[in-house]
């Protein structure tokens, strides 16, 4: 397989670090590696297979020669330079919002709609956000049998889904306060996440709802090809550092019972069933972080369902660093070589 010159904008932070790493753990053929992100990192190094690589500066000329783009930075970045990539010939997968819901882009979780890679008019493919990729790799095996109709999630989403200042912060408010401190000013989230939980993530859009719960309604839709599913969502940020969690109610078109799902779910690919109660095992995010596997578990009959057989409940957790992000970008960009 010929080697690739991949590049990385946004090496230096979260998704960008995890990339490096998923990289090498899957042997994925890079020719040379272009680490690139703000001046703010000029003089710094990523370590990629050994050695110390220094980081550039992202701008346009950044892209000459280059093949593969995984995108690691924010929109407004992914916005101003992927273009500018792809104007060049590289093919971009981007990690950013910024592109996720233009129909000449597709959106891509491998498990789910590899088939759509192909056809990537814009010489872009967008990875979606991480708790719908997380939700959707259990969910669609299950839409596949008996129809999906409706889903109503909550999460609860890891400080490191806000980058790297999520992480450092939680870590410091745990530090101070442990200490017998004060939080005082808390930064990138708005009120103090550790002992705390906060019910929003993205800012207010339409009907009270945040953006990142309008994401997983829209791009879920986009995913599964189902433009009709309802979806009702809420996110909330939890003082957990790495993995995010959902609780899933879902209703089909036809009966599908909890021991059909954890048959279907099984052998379901990027799933694992961790799902029995009287051994209290179920999972959670300290389990499922660094690893790509989708845990899913709780699968039950949802109570308040009218006819008691269309609808059910479950919980799962996924590494949303990993298979929420940098793993997801890496499987799509293995269909590129
Ligand atoms: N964290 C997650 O769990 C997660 C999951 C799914 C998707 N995403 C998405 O992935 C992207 C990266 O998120 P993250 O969590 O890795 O964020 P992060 O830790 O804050 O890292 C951001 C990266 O972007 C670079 N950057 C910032 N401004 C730039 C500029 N003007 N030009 C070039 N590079 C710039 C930063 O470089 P410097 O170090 O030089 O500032 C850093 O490498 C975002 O779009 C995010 O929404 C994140």
């Amino acid at each position: 397989m010929a080697g690739k010159v991949v590049a990385i904008l946004g090496a230096t932070g979260v998704v960008g670090t995890q990339m490096l790493e998923c990289l090498e753990e899957r042997d994925f053929p890079v020719e040379k590696l272009v680490p690139l992100a703000s001046a703010r990192s000029v003089g710094k190094t990523v370590r990629f297979r050994g050695e110390d690589v220094p980081v550039q500066l992202a701008c346009a000329d950044a892209f000459e020669g280059v093949d593969i783009v995984l995108g690691a930075a924010g929109d407004e970045t992914a916005k101003e330079l992927l273009p500018e990539a792809a104007k060049r010939g590289a093919v971009c997968v981007d990690n950013s919002h910024a592109f996720r819901l233009d129909e000449d882009v597709p959106l891509v979780v491998p498990e789910i709609n590899a088939a759509d890679i192909e056809n990537h008019p814009r010489n872009i493919i967008a990875n979606p956000n991480c708790a719908t990729i997380i939700g959707l790799v259990p969910t669609f095996p299950l839409h596949q049998a008996a129809g999906l109709k409706r889903l109503i999630v909550s999460t609860y989403q890891a400080a490191s889904g806000a980058g790297l200042p999520g992480l450092t912060e939680l870590e410091r408010e745990s530090r101070v306060l442990a200490e017998g401190g004060e939080v005082g000013e808390t930064n990138p989230f708005a009120y103090q996440l550790a002992y705390n939980l906060i019910p929003q993530i993205g800012g207010f859009k339409d009907e009270a709802y945040t953006s990142e719960e309008l994401k997983m309604q829209n791009e879920g839709r986009k995913i599964m090809h189902l433009p009709e599913v309802r979806v009702n969502c809420t996110c909330v940020r939890v003082p957990v550092m790495r993995s995010h969690s959902e609780s899933i109610t879902a209703e089909f078109e036809r009966p599908i019972s909890p021991d059909e799902a954890r048959e279907i779910l099984a052998s379901a690919p990027g799933v694992k069933v961790v799902d029995d109660p009287a051994k209290l095992e179920y999972p959670m995010p300290l389990d499922t972080s660094d690893q790509d596997l989708v845990y899913v578990g709780r699968i039950r009959r949802d109570l308040s369902a009218p006819d008691g057989v269309n609808s059910l409940t479950f919980w799962c957790c996924g590494d949303q660093i990993r298979k929420g992000a940098a793993t997801n970008a890496v499987q799509i960009a293995e269909y590129l070589v």
